[in-house]
């Protein structure tokens, strides 16, 4: 997926300044929360791309898991982070783009990431081989996508979709270990989201 890193940039940035980030719940999660917590190998190390105001990123650390990076494209939100976590290693805060990122991770978190970015066949198959090759061999993409209409509209996020459509992708790369309804949405997202697990083939 060709990205204009500047161009995309300035559009996440815009939504930041102007405050219009519907998609930031202020805090982390309860599915994946409840993921992370039953996790217990801390050492491994985690990506969390498009990762906002990276709140997951926060719980985590805190909670003794010293090998996680948050990755967004913008600026704003890392900036955000670093002041709001001090401890956190700078050098894991990565301002980049997902779709060009170089590394090798055990774990990769999904949350409002994929539904963010316009749903045309290319994009979503490039997120998925790029997921697959950040991944180390038993690596595994985790986390929650949205289940909404994927509508013809190609201006209005998030971008569904349901199972079935994602899986068309995500066959590619990954096995799915589960990959259903959620049952532990916060309530604003109460059966609008499947939680996933997918190991990489
Ligand atoms: C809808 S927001 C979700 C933020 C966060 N995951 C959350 O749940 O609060 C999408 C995020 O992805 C970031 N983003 C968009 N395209 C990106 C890219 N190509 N690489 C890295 N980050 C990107 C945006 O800057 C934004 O912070």
């Amino acid at each position: 997926m060709k990205v204009n890193l500047s161009q995309e940039s300035s559009y996440w940035t815009q939504r930041y300044n102007e405050n219009r980030m519907g998609w930031d719940i202020g805090y982390i999660s309860t599915p994946l929360k409840e993921y992370f917590d039953q996790l217990t190998d801390k050492s491994i190390k985690i990506l969390i791309p498009g990762a906002g105001n990276a709140y997951e990123a926060e719980y985590l650390f805190l909670n003794g898991f010293k090998n996680v990076f948050v990755l967004d494209i913008s600026k704003t939100p890392l900036d955000a982070f670093a002041k709001r976590v001090p401890n956190f290693p700078k050098s894991q805060l990565l301002h980049d783009n997902f779709f060009t990122l170089k590394g090798n991770y055990d774990l990769i978190i999904e949350q409002t990431f994929f539904c963010s970015f316009v749903p045309t066949k290319e994009n979503r198959s490039a997120y998925v081989s790029q997921m697959s090759k950040l991944l180390g061999k038993h690596g595994k993409l985790v986390g929650l996508w949205f289940d909404i209409p994927l509508t013809g509209d190609m201006e209005k996020r998030p971008f569904g979709g349901d199972k079935t459509i994602y899986l068309s992708f995500l066959d590619k790369h990954f096995s799915v270990i589960t990959f259903e309804k959620c049952y532990n949405s916060i309530p604003e997202r109460q059966g609008n989201e499947l939680f996933g697990i997918f190991k990489k083939n």
